[in-house]
Order: structure tokens, then C-alpha cells, then sequence
């Protein structure tokens, strides 16, 4: 069945697969949003389904808790789990640091609030996430509605004392209308091409009155799940400084393949 997937979904899965292992009976768990994390929700599906896992899931987004319900899930709101133990999200970029770029699906807003409201942040992701620097992936800036235009020009013109390589900034799109967050928010995805101070830029955007949250992830994630197309995934954990290799067998997983694939 792996043969159906492209290299890109097998090192997506097989992060995924990994980073299930995190969850344990009784958990409570951030379920991220994104191409990757839906991956994990299916695996974790899987896992009530056939091995009777019991956790309580808090999805990042709509679309998250839809398919979390499908899979068997039991789903809970933050506010109802109040603090979580763990928390498995995707990411578009993350750099030797485990800094992150958030928000490329429009959900980083409720991400940054799960994750944050968790013992533990693990980032699945495939290799070519990976980034020395953050910056090419262009930053999503959640604003308010109101004044949008304002808030960009503001957003471009402080760019100018910060160590970006680029300024420019687009708001994002949904066919012919700006995109619409689960909050009601639009998102501005930010051109910077290169982030030198990735603490300072998210510190000073956010400080922006129509700013309502950035894409910036620092020092929120404990470990990232890198996944390749040939089935190896290598763990990277901040806190122990540690790196595990290991390589998952696609077999196994036919079922989720057959019954869950999109
Ligand atoms: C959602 O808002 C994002 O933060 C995603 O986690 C991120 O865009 C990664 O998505 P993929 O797993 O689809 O690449």
C-alpha cells in the first residue's frame, strides 16, 4: 500500500507514526493541524480502535476536530482538559534550535495556545522542513479584520529596523475572498526571506495593536519527529540532547492506508 503514497506522504506518515509512540493510556493530547498532523490523527485513531487507547484529544482547529471525531476520538475543548500533557503538530519550517514556522494551514493561533498549554510540544515533519535559518517559508501573521490595510503598512514599515531580508506582505486568499481563520481572523504571510532574530521579530510583532498572534514558535518545541520517504525517522529531543534513528515498517499499517488515506 505504501506504493500509493508519494516519498513526501511516506516521510510525513512515518513521522507521525514515531511520534505516536509519545501517547500513553489517560493522556491528554494537543492534536496539531496540517497535512502531517492528520496522519497522526488517523494513527491515533487507529490505536482506540485496535489496541483500546483511551486519551482525550483538543484539536488546533475545525477541520482537526472533524477528523478526530471520524477516527473515534473523544474530543474535549482546551478549556474542558485545561492543561494537556502532550501536544503532536506539524510545522513548515524548524531550524537546529527547534524554532518554529507555524501557521502555513491558518491555524496558528489555536496551535500556539495548545501547545503552549501543554507539558510537552513534539513537531512531526518531513526532512525538507528542515532549515538553517527560518524565514523562506513566509511568516503568517494573524490580524484582526478591522483596519487590516493599517496593520500592514505598520507590520512593513517596523520591518525596516529588523534583520529581515525582505518586507513584503501579502494577505492571504481563499478563492476570491481573504482567507477567514477559525477565529475570524485574516493572515498575513510576511515575505522576509531570511529571519535573523527570530525572538525579536515575534516579540515586536506581537506587540502591534491589530496583531493578534504570529506564526513564531520559540522555545515551545521539545522535540521534532523527522521523517524520510524511505521509512527512517530520526527523533530529535531539545531538552536531552539526544538524536534516535529508527525505521518503520510500512506493513503494518496497511489498514490505515486502505480504510483513512484522503
Ligand atoms: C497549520 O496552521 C500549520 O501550522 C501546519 O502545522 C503546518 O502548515 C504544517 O502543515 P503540513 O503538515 O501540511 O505541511
Amino acid at each position: 500500500m505504501s506504493g500509493e503514497l508519494s516519498p513526501i506522504d511516506k516521510a510525513k506518515f512515518v513521522a507521525a507514526k514515531k511520534a505516536a509512540e509519545y501517547v500513553e493510556d489517560g493522556m491528554r493530547v494537543g492534536l496539531g493541524t496540517g497535512s502531517t498532523a492528520a496522519w497522526l490523527v488517523r494513527c491515533l485513531g487507529e490505536m482506540v480502535r485496535d489496541e483500546g487507547l483511551r486519551i482525550k484529544g483538543v484539536p488546533t482547529s475545525t477541520r482537526t476536530a472533524q477528523l478526530a471525531r471520524e477516527v473515534g476520538i473523544q474530543v474535549v475543548s482546551l478549556d474542558e482538559a485545561k492543561w494537556l500533557d502532550l501536544t503532536i503538530d506539524g510545522a513548515d519550517e524548524f531550524d537546529g534550535d527547534l524554532n518554529l514556522i507555524k501557521g502555513g494551514g491558518g491555524a496558528l493561533l489555536q496551535e500556539k495556545i495548545v501547545a503552549t498549554a501543554s507539558d510537552q510540544m513534539v513537531v512531526i515533519a518531513d526532512v525538507g522542513k528542515e532549515v538553517e535559518t527560518l524565514g523562506a517559508f513566509p511568516l503568517p501573521v494573524e490580524v484582526i479584520p478591522f483596519g487590516w490595510q493599517t496593520t500592514q503598512a505598520l507590520i512593513e514599515e517596523t520591518l525596516v529596523s529588523i534583520d529581515v531580508l525582505g518586507r513584503a506582505s501579502t494577505l492571504r486568499m481563499n478563492g476570491d475572498s481573504p482567507f477567514v481563520t477559525d477565529e475570524g481572523n485574516h493572515i498575513l504571510d510576511l515575505h522576509l526571506n531570511r529571519i535573523g532574530d527570530a525572538r525579536q521579530l515575534a516579540m515586536v510583532l506581537n506587540q502591534m495593536p491589530g496583531v493578534v498572534e504570529n506564526g513564531l514558535f520559540i522555545d515551545i518545541c521539545d522535540a521534532v519527529v523527522v521523517g524520510y520517504g524511505d521509512g527512517r525517522v530520526e527523533v530529535r529531543d531539545i531538552n536531552a540532547g539526544t538524536i534516535e534513528e529508527a525505521m518503520l515498517d510500512f506493513a503494518e499499517t496497511d489498514n490505515l492506508f486502505t480504510d483513512l488515506v484522503d
